[in-house]
This record gives C-alpha cells, structure tokens and sequence, in this order.
C-alpha cells in the first residue's frame, strides 16, 4: 500500500502548494507562520472580525474558523496573490487608495478578497449587495462609507496609482502616501514580522477582580515542559518595576507583586518554543489565588469603609479635577428655567482589529523592541525604567498601528518583550489574543455625571453646575487627563458665565481605564447636549436654533476666561446644518403623522469643542528636514501614523511651507533611534502640533536654501532635479546641489524645528489658556426607532466641523466618517463588562450595515496658531455623535436615555416610563 506523504494538497495563489501544517490546525495560522502570509491578519480567531478572509474557490471565507484538512484540493486566494494584472483588482486598489478606504489598513486585505470576490461576479454592484458581501468584516477606522464606495465605483478607476499634485499640497485630496502597501498587503503591523527563532512569550494573568497570589514551583512547571525556556515574575525586573504614561502619577508593576488589582493583571510571563507555547496551558500554571472582596463601583470605592486600593490616594480618589467662573448658584438662581439630570456611562472597548503585538530583541547593552505603539518615546522611557537601563540604550521601532485610538499610549506587550529578550539575550515575540487584549488594556472611562443648567426666558444660557466621577480603574493611565480635561468642556462650546464643574477620577478594582478618543469629553457631552434639547424644549425654542444663540465666538471668554481672537468657527457649524435640520424636521413630521405600526422618526443635534494638545503641559513636537544633493527632502518625523493619516498631512504642510513639490519628499517614520520626538499620537496633537512642527522647518529649510544662495527673503525657489533655482528680480539664477558640500549625515542643508503650543497653567480655579486651539463641531443625527423593540436605526448623520483648514479633506473625511461610527457605537450598543464580554461576539460593534451615510461639511475659520490655520478632527469627531442620536431617540419617542448605550431593552424601558406604563 501506497504511503501518503502528510500534509495537505492545495492550490495556493494560484502555485500548486502541499501545505505541512497538521489538518488540524487554523488555515489562518498555517498561513501566516508556515507560508510567510502575513496579509492574512487575525483579529479575534473566532469568526466575529473577518480579519483573516481568504478567498477558497472563489469565496469569502473566514481563514481562523478552517482547518487546513479542509482545504484539500481547494484553491486558496489571499491578498498577496490578487494579481496586480487583474483589471478588477487593479481598479478596486485604485479605488481604495484614491478614496481613502484604507485607514490603519489592518482591515484592507479582507475588505480587498471580499470585494474581489463580489466584483468578478457582479462588477457594478448596489449598495446593499456591497454591503451584503462585506457584511462578514469589520473595520474600526473608517466608518465603511469609504470602502462602500471604493467597491461600487470601482469599474470607474483605470487602475493607475494615484498620482501627486505638482504645485500646492494643502487642500488637495492627496491619497495616503503610505497607501500602496496598505492595499497591496504588505504593510507590517505588530504581529507580522519576527525575527528568525524568536521564543514566544505568554502572560499569566489573574483571573480575579481582586487576589492575593502565591506563586508555586515554578521550577518544576518548567521542568515538565520541555519547551519552556523561562519563567519571569516580578522579582526578575532589573530596574524598577512600575510605569504609567504621567510620570508623577506611576502606579502599574509590569507584573504584579502578590497582590492583584485587576482581572487580566498580569503576574507571571512564560517564555518557550513557539510551538510548545501555543500548545501550553496556561491554566496549569503553578499559582495559588486568594479572591478579596473587590470594589467595582464608584459606591463601592468611595464608601466611609472602603479599603484602599493604593495608599496615599485617600477615598480611592487618583486626582480632581475643577473649573470655576461667576457665581454659578446666582447664576441659576437668577435663571428663569433651570433643568437638571443625572447620566451614565460605561466602560467603552476601542476594539481595533489588531490585538497588541511585537517582538524584541537584544543588541549588546541595548533593547530594541519594534511593536504596534501611538507613543514610542513614551515607550522608550518607560521601558528603560523597568529595565534599570538610559533611555537612549532603548530603541523603539513603531510597526504599522491597526488601529488605536488611545489604547496603544499605554505599554502592553512591550514591558514583557523587554525583560525577556534582556534576560535571555533571545529574540522573542508576543501577540495578544483578542480576550487578553480587552482584558487588559485600557478602556473609556465609565461615568456617573450630573449637571444643572439654567438659562433666561429669552434663551440666554447663564449658568451651569457639573459634577462628575469617573471610574478610573485599579491604575491611574489617563485618568488625570481625563479629570483635568473635562471641566474644560463639560459646558460645550457656549457662552457660560457662571460656572462649576468637579471631577473625581476613583480607582476600583476593574482594569485601568485610560485614553480613548475624547478622554472624558464625550461622556459630559451625553450630558449636556441632552440637557440643553431640555432646556430648549422647556423654554419653547427651536433646538438648533438655541444652540446658534448661545454659540461661543471669537472674543468671547470661555469657562477658563480663555479668548480666542480667531478660528471659533462653531456658530458657523450650526448654521450649516440649519438647512438638513429643517428638511428633516419636516420629513419626520409627515411620516410620524402617517406611521402606523411601530416604527416613529426624530432628529437630533448636539455641538462639541475640543482642546488640542495636553492641558496646560508642555507638549511639544520636532521635525528635522534634510536636503539631498540630488534634490529630494528627506522628512525625519516621529508622529505615528496610526491610520488617521499623519504621514501625508504632514508632508503636506512641510512641502507648501517650502515650496516643493511633494513628490521630493522622502518620509523618515518614527523611530526613536533615528527622528525626533514628535509626541505622542494622541489628543489631536499631529496635524496642529507636529504639523505646525513641520510648517516651520518647511520655512527653515527656505530661508537655509536663500542663505545658501545669497538670496534675499522675498527671491522665489524652484526645485529642478538636483539644482535649485532662485528667481528674482535680476532673473534666475541655479545652484548646482551635487556640488555643494555634504554635512554629517548626507545633506547639503538640513534644519530642525520644533513648536510647543502657547499655553498657561490653570489656577486653583481652573482659570488660564489650557489649549493654544479648540476644533468644533456639531452633527445632526435622523433615527427611526422601533417602539415596540427598542431598536434604533440611524438613518443619516450631518457632520459640520471647523478643522481651521482642511489640508487633506479625504483624511478629514476619513476621520469624520470613522468617529461617527464609533459615536454611533458609544450611543446604541458598546458596553464592555469585565469578565462578561471579552470578545467581538458579545462586544458589539457598528458593522457595515449599522452605518447610514454621512454628509460631512468642513468648515475652515483658520486658526492664526495653527498650520496653515489648521486645528485637529481626530477626536472631534466622535464627540457630538452619540448626543446627537439621543437627542433623536428622544424626539421620536419622547424617551430620554440617561444612561448610555441606549439598548433595545433599556430604550424600551424609557419608552414605557416615558408613556407612564
Ligand atoms: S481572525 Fe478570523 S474572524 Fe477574526
Ligand atoms: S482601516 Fe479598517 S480597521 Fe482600520
């Protein structure tokens, strides 16, 4: 009898291919760690984020829920063989690329097969069939309207790259510089590259709130797996072992020191062969747990009797926030209606579609760790603390980020890989499950807010009381930031002359709540925006209308007695959306006169301001520039790009400050060895703050080139090949750059520049200049709700926001679309609870079909600080969406949802109060 060589026979990207992975294992992972294809991410393993499709016999499948012995004979597809040459596929690139369907582009290679898939059968497809065929994957970034798009007009794209602009860059829909290998698949997220060999580190964790831990034998736990190499607890940290993103304010061990704080906390870090570690269980792990009583609640924590979860924070209190201005109780004594209300919210999962992960390595007296990462000088220096080590004996190289959006400033795998790879002089990796990504990193804060706010018959707003506390978790992360920044903006983008907002931060023992797009401010502004349709209500004005009363402008003083003389564009975001909310106010009054069955209609707005940059810190970002001698600019910049698209704007600014073409750059990415500091991605800060960075070197690097030249200031420069010419009034005159003299590091003319936006400290009041500019906004939200099921279906959003000047309005876009679907997310349906939902199957987010479509209208009242006048989107975006949309419920229903996400079962219970049942 014959004997069958093992392992699997296939076609694989077209190539005849027998795979030797076990029949038993995940297509998905034979893939990616046997075959080198990597464009075959994993988000979940489990089937809920289509992350790892692969095309089998031309359809979409999820790779992570196949066995490889389920591919016999099949052909299987993925993102590295769509041939460049298929006229289809070169035109949904084409598409993707131009439109700005890809943002971190972890999602791209799925969204690519799927459509792929779709398109050769059917090449002009609608929009619910487009929808129908990418139904099975998730995306976070973009809001999908994008990638909709790409797909349906596809045919109409020649397939070519998209080219760049010749002359100005700023305001042009340049498309993503770093987009080619998002669409082609090869760019490198965290878990995609490692070098040859590298051990594979797995985390214990506890499975508890709250425990005592005794460690067991350790020894012999290793001793009978063979393929353990080590086991690293907390007494095995060189340096010291804490780290936390505010210095002052460092409270997390890398691995827990016999107590506990947290589900998910981890103790222990198990370090083997890569295949014995995937096979390890964990829950064999020598460790003996003492569950303590656990305070989970802001009663619980704040109670007379509570214990301590840290000493020296009293009450579990981490920190205070506080704005004072007027007299807020004659204020609302004075006012002629005043409303009031409690809101809640809960803990909210960034759920970006690429779990933490990366890898280490050791290189003589230093560290080198390449991961997924916002914040890599941050990294650095945390790092070298843990590891006893200076900072500069740590490089961290940022991969491709799969998305962020705050989560990724704090440390996860990096303090693990550290040790290890120090330890062992290996090289190691670690890739985060999904579970262990949601339990163990840091979420929004969940909130408890309450707020009075008074106002005069007239619809003038006078006076407004907050209050707030924040369930900051066991670790301080961001919780600072989130208590120091929301009595900021907790009264909204309006005129408030007597004012009181109070912030606590309260440690529990649930994982560390930290940053997550808005810290804090969309929380207050479920508060406010839905107390405000109250007031306006009660006083009889057209909502919108009370809003544009009220507006802040220019010269007016803000809560911290901070004017602005320029760019408050707020009012004019209102106002545009004053036609769409007449229009819709009609429409809804006509079908809820008509409606029959369950089905009622509303309308919504809610406003937002956002402070960019750190509160009254410094915060500040340096961007080096070098001239080549064959003419091209060589860009150093340390702003990550985490898929909202810093890596173009930037260049953007940097080429129209000069006055280059864009296509002489070269972009230099983060890395700590070789950029400078430009901060972390986070708050807004890159297209203000490092692009104002980068605006003046762009100006330095002018004025080197006239000083070269012995040009005066006003003489005019022209890039061409490797000379310059200057013209002037005596004619042009060309300076030979491969002639000149080369400095150290290659360049004929280098700079660097660097800008700290102008900001004042706070007084015990909360009065100074927190923010050098705000970026505003104002959404208007169309829902239908099912009355009797509770269900809501958001119909349309109108997204008008003030970016100062839009330098790239696809980007704008991007991110307006992306935030409102996460605003979407925070109103109806995110809610994460630990130890409950720790995976994309019960954690709900906005899937392709949850997405109505989004009219985005940019509004540029320049800021004189700003590049260019720019301001930030990033998290202005998703700040208004969910008042908004509860704002609508509330038209269509009457149901006031005062603690957020509005599920069926709790929108039904409004509804039945509302109705008196
Ligand atoms: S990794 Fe397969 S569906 Fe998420
Ligand atoms: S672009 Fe889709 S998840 Fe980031």
């Amino acid at each position: 009898m014959l004997e069958r060589a093992p392992g699997v026979s296939l076609t694989l990207n077209g190539v005849p291919t027998r795979l030797a992975s076990s029949p038993l294992a995940r297509l998905s992972h034979a893939l990616r760690e046997d075959c080198g294809l990597t464009g075959v991410k994993i988000g979940c393993d489990a089937g809920d984020c289509g992350a790892c499709t692969v095309l089998i016999d031309g359809e979409a499948v999820c790779a992570c829920l196949t066995a490889v012995g389920q591919v016999e004979g099949r052909a299987i597809e993925t993102t590295e063989g769509l041939s460049t040459t298929e006229d289809i596929v070169r035109r949904l690139r084409a598409a993707f690329h131009e439109l700005g369907a890809a943002q971190c582009g972890i999602c791209t290679p799925a969204m690519l097969l799927a459509a792929a898939a779709l398109l050769r059968k059917n090449p002009r497809p609608s929009e619910v069939e487009t929808m129908d065929a990418l139904g099975g994957v998730l995306c976070r970034c973009t809001g999908y309207r994008k990638i909709v798009a790409a797909v349906m007009t596809a045919l109409s794209f020649d397939g070519a790259s998209p080219s760049l602009p010749e002359g100005g860059a700023v305001g042009r829909r340049v498309a993503r510089l770093d987009g080619a290998k998002k669409i082609s698949g090869e760019e490198i997220f965290g878990a995609d590259e490692w070098p040859s060999g590298a051990l594979l580190v797995r985390a214990i964790r506890s499975p508890h709130h709250h425990a005592r831990f005794t460690l067991g034998d350790i020894d012999a736990f290793q001793a009978a797996h063979p393929g353990i190499v080590a086991i690293f607890t907390a007494k095995d940290a060189p340096g010291e072992n804490c780290f936390g993103v505010i210095g002052a304010f460092a409270d997390q061990p890398a691995l827990a020191e016999g107590v506990a704080r947290f589900r998910g906390e981890a103790i222990a870090i198990v370090v083997g062969e890569d295949a014995a570690m995937r096979a390890l269980d964990l829950s064999a792990f020598p460790v003996a747990w003492d569950a303590l009583p656990a305070l989970t609640t802001l009663d619980e924590a704040t109670a007379a009797d509570a214990a301590l979860i840290h000493q020296g924070r009293p009450g579990n209190i981490l920190t205070r926030g506080r704005v004072i201005r007027g007299d807020v109780a004659a204020g609302l004594a004075a006012s002629d209606v005043v409303v009031d209300g409690e809101f809640e919210t809960g803990f909210v999962e960034h759920a970006y579609i690429e779990p933490e992960a990366g890898f280490a390595r050791r290189v003589g007296d230093r560290i080198e760790i390449q991961a997924c990462t916002q914040a890599p000088y941050m990294d650095r220096d945390d790092v070298a603390k843990i590891l006893g080590l200076a900072p500069e004996q740590v490089r961290i190289i940022p991969t491709a980020v799969g998305g962020g959006f705050g989560a990724k400033l704090d440390l996860s795998v990096q303090p693990f890989l550290a040790l290890a790879a120090w330890r062992l002089n290996r090289p190691v990796r670690m890739i985060y499950s999904r579970q262990e990504s949601m339990m163990a990193t840091t979420k929004r804060h969940p909130s408890r807010i309450r707020a009075k706010i008074g106002a005069t018959r007239d619809g003038r707003l006078l006076a407004m009381d907050f209050s707030a506390d924040f369930n900051t978790g066991a670790y301080a992360s961001w919780g600072p930031t989130v208590a120091n920044r929301v009595p900021v903006h907790a009264s909204g983008p309006y005129l408030t002359p007597h004012y009181r907002a109070l912030t606590r931060a309260i440690h529990t023992h649930l994982l560390p709540a930290g940053a997550f797009r808005g810290f804090g401010v969309p929380q207050s502004a479920i508060a406010q925006e839905q107390l405000f349709d109250e007031l306006a209500i009660k006083l009889g004005m057209d909502r919108l209308e009370f809003r544009i009363l009220n507006a802040l402008q220019a010269g007016d003083a803000t809560v911290t007695g901070q004017v602005f003389k320029d760019g408050v564009g707020f009012k004019s975001c209102l106002e545009a959306l004053r036609p769409r909310w007449r229009e819709a106010l009609d429409a809804v009054r006509v079908f809820n006169a008509e409606a029959k069955g369950p089905l009622r209609r509303g309308v919504g707005v809610a406003g937002m301001w956002y402070g960019c940059g750190n509160t009254s810190l410094p915060n500040p970002s340096t961007m080096r520039l070098g001239l080549k001698p064959d003419g091209r600019l060589a860009l150093f910049q340390g702003a990550v790009d985490i898929g909202q698209g810093s890596s173009t704007v930037i260049p953007q600014i940097c080429a129209d400050a000069l006055g280059a073409p864009l296509k002489l750059f070269d972009l230099i990415s983060a890395d700590t060895d070789t950029t400078p500091d430009c901060g972390k991605t986070s708050a807004s800060r890159q297209t203000f703050v490092s692009g104002k960075a980068a605006w003046l070197a762009g100006e330095a690097m002018r004025r080197e080139i006239l000083r070269l030249a012995n040009a005066g200031e006003d003489a005019a420069v022209r890039f061409d090949g490797a000379a310059i010419v200057i013209e002037g009034a005596g004619g042009g005159r060309r300076i030979r750059l491969d002639k000149l003299p080369l400095n150290q590091s290659g360049f004929v003319a280098e700079v660097q520049e660097t800008f700290d936006p102008p900001t004042t400290p706070l007084d015990e009041n909360g009065q100074g200049e927190p923010y050098a500019v705000f970026g505003y906004g104002a959404h208007l939200a169309e829902v239908e709700v099912d009355v009797e099921l509770g269900r809501v279906k958001v119909l349309r959003l109108t997204c008008a926001h003030d970016v100062g000047k839009a330098i790239n309005p696809t980007l704008v876009e991007g991110q307006i679309e992306g935030g409102a679907a996460q605003g979407l997310g925070l109103a109806l349906m995110e809610e994460f609870i630990p130890g409950k939902n720790e995976n994309l199957h019960d954690y709900l987010i906005p899937t392709i079909g949850d997405m109505p479509p989004v009219e985005s209208i940019l509004i540029e009242e320049a800021s004189s600080i700003g590049p260019f006048g720019a301001k930030g989107i990033g998290e202005q975006a998703l700040i208004p969406t969910a008042p908004a949309i509860l704002n609508a419920i509330h038209h269509a229903t009457g149901a006031r949802i005062r603690r957020a996400p509005a599920t069926p079962d709790r929108l039904r219970a409004a509804i039945l109060a509302a109705e008196g049942r």
